[in-house]
């Protein structure tokens, strides 16, 4: 067979070739297109070919290549196709999707969900701040300067090389952080987390949640703090929820009271909620020193106002049963999924 022979029967080869997998491809590839495919050494005897056969020779050469490597990219797209059809084929594109499983609301959350919705009904914008606050708004500007004692009851975890940036302990540093940006009137609830510096156990924990509540206008009185807080008392615990103050003390409020309802699980018979004392505890609050309010550019001749600041576990522990506060930080779905939420 003439070389002239030889490069015809590869074309008619390349022509008649049908691969019916990827593997009978790729041998199809190796054999015409692969770095020692079979047309290469026949260009060698391209100087055997008499003078006036060159050209039609250099010509079929050519055509050998070009019809392998088009073959090869025809096979391929083919076999591509087919394979996406045969998925196609399981895929049922109208089949119901898979169902999505449905979370639950944290019971931390759903109380202050609750506690938030009731303060908005009466006006209370919510404002939201950061945790990791300055030294000032933290302490200084609620009237707690440096080497007060109160500090002692607040102890928190500082940021590595800075003395002055900590873990907020409460939520009454948006009360200076409001204060110092708008003006009277102000009414806002500020609800968040908090940390403390505290040995971890059933009854407390390095982080909690806190809602705050400040206004601050011309004449607001003590009496505009208590009706305040009997009006969340009985939105929060039920009609005909009491209240109690007992005088306290806050750096930042002057007169202080801590507020207790009456024990909306026994209903003030007794029990081991209320410590059979048919009272518990909710919050702390009193009249905005007029010390805060000049730290924080209000002029307090003008303007008075009441804070006030509550734990929100303790309220969803008494609220739900639970006795332990780390079963709440501890994200085991089994028991967060027990708790259903309107809001
Ligand atoms: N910040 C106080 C605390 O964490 C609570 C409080 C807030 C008391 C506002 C009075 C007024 O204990």
């Amino acid at each position: 067979m003439t070389v002239f022979e030889n490069l015809q029967q590869i074309i008619q080869d390349i022509e008649a070739a049908q691969p019916q997998d990827v593997e009978a491809l790729e041998q199809f590839r190796i054999k015409y297109l692969g770095s020692k495919n079979i047309i290469k050494p026949l260009s060698k005897g391209f100087r055997d070919v008499p003078n006036e056969q060159k050209k039609e020779f250099g010509q079929l050469l050519n055509k050998a290549k070009q019809d392998a490597e088009q073959k090869f990219q025809g096979l391929k797209d083919n076999l591509e196709t087919a394979a996406d059809e045969a998925v196609g084929d399981d895929l049922d594109l109208t089949a119901p999707a898979e169902p999505i499983a449905l979370g639950s609301r944290h019971p931390v959350s759903i109380t202050m969900n609750r506690i938030i919705d009731i303060f908005s009904r009466i006006g209370f914008a919510v404002a939201e701040e950061r945790e990791i606050e300055d030294d000032w708004h933290n302490f200084t500007a609620m009237n707690t300067p440096e080497d007060h004692p109160a500090r002692d009851m607040q102890d928190t975890y500082y940021l590595k090389n800075s003395t002055s940036m900590l873990l907020r302990t409460h939520t009454s540093s948006v009360q200076a952080r409001t204060m110092t940006t708008q003006q009277p009137p102000i009414r806002i609830i500020a609800p968040g987390r908090v940390y403390r510096n505290e040995t971890i156990s059933a009854r407390s924990h390095c982080q909690f949640h806190q809602v705050e509540g400040l206004y601050i206008d011309k004449d607001v009185s003590f009496a505009d703090l208590k009706q305040t807080l009997l009006y969340f008392a009985e939105e929060m615990y039920g009609v005909g929820t009491k209240i109690r103050l007992r005088p306290s003390y806050f750096p930042f409020t002057e007169p202080s009271a801590e507020m207790d309802v009456s024990c909306f699980i026994c209903d003030s018979k007794g029990c081991n909620v209320c410590k059979y004392t048919g009272w518990v505890e909710i919050l702390g609050c009193g009249m905005v020193d007029p010390k805060v309010l000049e730290n924080c550019g209000i002029d307090p001749e003008i303007y008075s106002g009441f804070a006030f600041g509550m734990g929100v576990e303790r309220q969803a522990m008494m609220q739900y049963g639970i006795n332990d506060i780390r079963l709440l930080f501890e994200n085991d779905v089994r028991f967060l999924q027990q708790f259903q939420s309107a809001l």
